[in-house]
């Protein structure tokens, strides 16, 4: 298996461009199951979870085809005729649940494996079929399968107790074919829930509001989208900003959105961190500058967009181990996501967890261990307190990495980071 080796390194320099987003990448890539035509997606990121999600649509009976020098994505969904998704598929990728609204909105029928839970949570599906069943369609569970007939599937009020991201995009995906007028209340206001939305539009689906708590679709009979680009991934860019000011130096981050990252960005800036955005038309580059020391924060907390994205907690959490003084962070998404705070404290860190609240007291220095990665995000953070460990940092389990993070070991050397992959056993 790979690991990702981190040396200390000097304070960052140069520029890094940001891919497209994932988490917006995979529910449109589940959206294009509704179109009857093939679709052909821009600015898709090459990473692992993408290609799941094209072997998961080619198990149906799709055809996908990926072109990684032009991050361009053909679906062709128009062959379709398994609509069920697997547990081999699901349990390794959770997002293979997000073909449950499409299949219910094209087929009206689906059969779709439970995902189960993750190193950060129990993460249920309770909303994602409350939702399903306020738009007419019956669900059963059966055999660790979510079992659904759509064939009554009409619009109607979906009211979500908590905005979450999936049940919001697969509601969105079952109510745009759906006879009649559907209102989701208590929607994500995610930027990759709108981005779906918008995806949808572009299609012929209509739909308002998203972006706000209240989204109004209007059934219609057929989708069909040529092209559409994806966003660029907020999470990603969150990172780079993160490994430059916990590293020092100056790195311009291309082609992100101010937009979706303000909750972060002054967060960030709390800590002394220097942040110029120049618009660059539809995207922004953001300049990060810090050359003095790190200061502390008195809470950071995550919450639902525009909140502080929990996608980058563990992210901030590295930057503030090297601060000057102690910083609360409050996790409210999920129940189990200070996975690699153990990490940290094994790099020399100081951070004490009490309920979903940490206590990141800040020390001098890090020094470079083995570490294990728990998920896609604490990897990030691994590697990016790596950077200023004295020593060398390895950081084992890197396909969670691989999942969200294209080239994450090139973009950082081209920062002049020491940073490079161990390729084990090969
Ligand atoms: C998406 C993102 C993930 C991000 C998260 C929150 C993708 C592929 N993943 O995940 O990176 O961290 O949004 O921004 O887009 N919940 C329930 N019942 C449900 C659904 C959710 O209790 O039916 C709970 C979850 O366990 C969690 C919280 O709601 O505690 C938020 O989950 P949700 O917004 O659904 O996240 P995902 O869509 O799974």
């Amino acid at each position: 298996m790979d690991s990702i080796q981190v040396e200390k390194s000097p304070p960052l320099h140069g520029e890094v461009q940001i891919s497209g987003s994932k988490n917006a990448a995979l529910p449109i890539m589940a959206a294009a199951l509704l179109c009857d035509e093939p679709v052909v997606l821009g600015n898709v990121p090459d990473l692992a979870d993408i290609h799941g999600m094209e072997r998961l649509l080619c198990s149906m009976g799709g055809v996908t085809h990926y072109d990684s020098a032009a991050k361009r994505l053909s679906i062709d969904p128009s062959r379709v005729r398994w609509i069920e998704a697997p547990y081999d598929l699901v349990r390794k990728m959770r997002a293979s649940f997000f073909v449950l609204g499409p299949l219910v909105g094209r087929h009206r029928h689906a059969r779709v494996s439970m995902p189960g839970g993750c190193a950060i949570g129990a993460r249920p599906v309770n909303i994602h079929l409350k939702a399903l069943e306020s738009l007419g369609v019956r669900i059963e569970v059966e055999h660790g399968y979510v079992v659904a007939d759509g064939s009554k599937l009409r619009g109607g009020p979906v009211n979500l107790d908590f905005p979450s991201v999936g049940a919001t995009e697969n509601a969105l995906c079952a109510a745009v074919l759906a006879p009649g007028e559907t209102v989701i209340e208590n929607a994500a206001r995610e930027p990759e829930v709108t981005d779906l939305a918008d995806f949808l539009v572009a299609g012929g689906g209509k739909i308002e509001g998203q972006g706000t708590s209240t989204i109004h679709v209007q059934g219609v009979d057929r989708l069909s989208v040529k092209s559409y680009p994806i966003i660029p991934d907020r999470i990603e860019a969150g990172t780079y900003l993160a490994a430059a000011a916990l590293a020092g130096g100056e790195v311009r981050v291309r082609g992100c959105r101010q937009k979706d990252l303000t909750a972060f960005l002054a967060d960030l800036r709390q800590t002394g961190t220097e942040l110029e955005v120049e618009s660059q038309g539809s995207l922004d580059d953001i300049v990060v500058r810090r050359s003095g020391p790190i200061q502390p924060i008195s809470e950071v907390v995550t919450l639902p967009f525009p909140g502080f994205p929990t996608d980058l907690q563990a992210q901030m959490m590295a930057v503030l181990c090297l601060a000057e003084g102690a910083s609360i962070v409050r996790e409210t998404i999920f129940e189990n996501r200070f996975m690699h705070v153990s990490e940290l404290n094994r790099m020399g860190a100081d951070i004490t967890i009490n309920g979903n609240t940490a206590i990141v007291r800040g020390v001098k220095t890090l020094s470079g261990s083995p570490v294990m990665a728990s998920d896609l995000r604490a990897s990030a953070a691994l590697v990016i307190a790596g950077l200023v460990a004295r020593g060398t940092t390895d950081i084992l389990r890197v396909y969670h990495l691989d999942r969200g993070y294209e080239h994450i070991e090139t973009k950082l050397a081209g920062l002049g980071a020491k940073v490079k992959r161990v390729r084990t056993g090969a």
